[in-house]
């Protein structure tokens, strides 16, 4: 299926997040979209998909205009979306799932055996090996995702979009999905391919448009090296390679021993993890989300209640102390979601730059907040850490993400600190800022503070880590050099020791 989408903008009030993109797909093509986070490439998808209406512009398939005002439209033209969250019903089965809500397809609707048929032709055809009757919950994520494109492919689709679907995919079961849509292509189905990784796209595209701000700055070739590339993205050149001299450990300085966390089950989701981090090192914990390293951070700084084991900074146990005694310990943190844990929104800069420290000096004196300090601090704060805001006073919320994550990172490093800990730290992050948030993370471990990432981001962790800690279904499998080969840590996320 030919797609072309002419001059579509979209806006969300006052915010243009489509303007005017034209961008054409040819039959049995790979078409990547890349483009920063909040760039507008979900929204001119969602346009595509019919979950949106565009303010103007027009799609042709094949040539003959096109009006989805839903997905089954859409679906019912032959086009198959892929979300980054997926859209499957955990307890039911492969087979409902694909059957469900009996949409219709140009084939009329998908009865029980035509359905079974189809899932175990298009199995066979990519070697999919899927079970009809398997529960979707009871499948690896990996697997799920490979059911939603049976799904879209059993509905006849003709073009897939797929909005970053590499996300929840370990490296191995990315470069599958690489070929599953090598072999989509080759049959003729049109593949609209999402992504902000330049590795992905520089190994599976034809074509590529890069998106910036709403617009289509450019049409790029796989050819084009990923610096090129990346200063297309962002608009300006940033440095891809984390600059790091190497680490000059000193002694031990924390310590986490035979440590778990249960669920409200009594199930362990972290099982006997022990490790430890020495004085300017960073080690990093590699793994596919959901193994239980969100777990592992809470429990080191208190959040969770069922714990067993023992966590141990500069030689004093923390097991059994309040959150707010271990940050006054000198725990440094940035939480894996900042909206939730890390900011208030509503709050001005200059207030979340104080929030866990409204207890007691510089910032309170006898009960009154000391505008003078705090203000004096968070215009330093904004300089040093180059906040892009309006001014001290602006909410946090109207920030960018790249730069709320800034306002955390100067809060929690501007503290008297024995350790840093940051999860997910440059999650959803614009490439200029991930340059920045690595820069500090490297100055923290030099100032010589143990330094604790948590990371999803192969790339990130492998370009940080001193050491590297793999966890799998809540164990730590095992701790390698950061030079270890790619394909070794990919194997050790799916759960084989190295
Ligand atoms: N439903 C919505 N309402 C308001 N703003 C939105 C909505 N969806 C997306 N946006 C905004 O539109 C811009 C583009 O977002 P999106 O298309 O999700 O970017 P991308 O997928 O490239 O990361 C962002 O600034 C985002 O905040
Ligand atoms: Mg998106």
């Amino acid at each position: 299926m030919r797609l072309e989408l002419r001059g579509i903008t979209k806006r969300f009030g006052s915010l243009v997040a489509n303007d005017d993109i034209t961008l054409t797909v040819e039959p049995g093509e790979i078409h990547c979209l890349l483009g920063e986070n909040g760039a507008g490439k979900s929204t001119l998808m969602n346009v595509l998909y019919g979950l949106y209406t565009a303010d103007s512009g027009e799609i042709l398939l094949d040539g003959t205009p096109a009006h989805f005002d839903s997905p089954r439209d859409a679906m019912h033209a032959g086009i198959g979306m892929v979300h980054q969250h997926f859209m499957l019903i955990p307890v039911f089965s492969v087979l409902e799932n694909v059957m469900l809500g009996n949409e219709p397809t140009r084939r009329g609707l998908l009865d029980a055996d035509t359905a079974r048929r189809r899932i175990t032709e298009i199995s066979e055809r990519f070697g999919f090996n899927i079970d009809p009757n398997a529960m979707v919950e009871d499948l690896p994520v990996g697997v799920q995702q490979r059911v939603e494109i049976v799904k879209a492919l059993a509905h006849d689709a003709q073009l897939l979009v797929l909005d970053e679907p590499t996300a929840v995919l370990t490296p191995q079961e990315t470069d599958e999905l690489m070929a599953i849509m090598r072999d989509l292509a080759a049959s003729g189905t049109s593949i609209v391919f999402i992504t902000h990784k330049l590795r992905e796209v520089k190994e599976v595209a034809d074509r590529i448009t890069v998106i910036r701000r709403g617009r289509v700055v450019a049409t790029a070739s796989p050819d084009q090296s990923a610096d090129e590339l990346s200063a297309l993205m962002v608009g300006r050149h940033v440095a891809l390679q984390v600059e790091k001299r190497p680490a000059t450990p000193g002694e031990e300085a924390f310590r986490v021993s035979d440590l778990s966390v249960f669920d409200d089950n009594g199930i362990p989701v972290v099982n006997q993890v022990s490790f430890s981090i020495r004085r300017g090192e960073i080690l990093a914990i590699a793994g596919v989300q959901g193994n239980g390293q969100t777990e592992l951070t809470e429990a080191i700084l208190g959040l969770s209640e069922r714990v067993h084991g023992e966590i141990t900074l500069d030689g004093m146990a923390l097991s059994g102390h309040s959150v707010r005694q271990r940050l006054d310990a000198g725990l440094g943190y940035v939480p894996e979601d900042r909206k939730k844990d890390g900011i208030v929104g509503t709050f001005a800069i200059s207030e979340n730059l104080m929030l866990d420290r409204s207890f007691g000096p510089p910032f309170v004196r006898h009960l009154a907040i000391q505008r003078g300090v705090r203000d004096e601090r968070a215009r330093q704060a904004v300089h040093e850490f180059d906040i892009r805001a309006q001014g001290i006073d602006t909410p946090v919320g109207t920030l960018s993400g790249g730069n709320q994550q800034k306002v955390v990172l100067a809060r929690e490093l501007s503290r008297d600190l024995r350790m840093f800990i940051a999860s997910q730290p440059t999650r959803g992050l614009d490439v200029g800022s991930i340059e920045f948030v690595h820069e500090r993370i490297v100055q923290t471990r030099d100032s010589g503070l143990p330094v604790l990432i948590v990371s999803s981001e192969l790339d990130e962790v492998i370009a940080l880590a001193d050491r590297i800690a793999v966890m799998y279904k809540g164990e730590i499998l095992g701790i390698v050099p950061p030079d270890v080969p790619r394909s070794t840590l990919g194997q050790m996320m799916a759960g084989i020791a190295a």
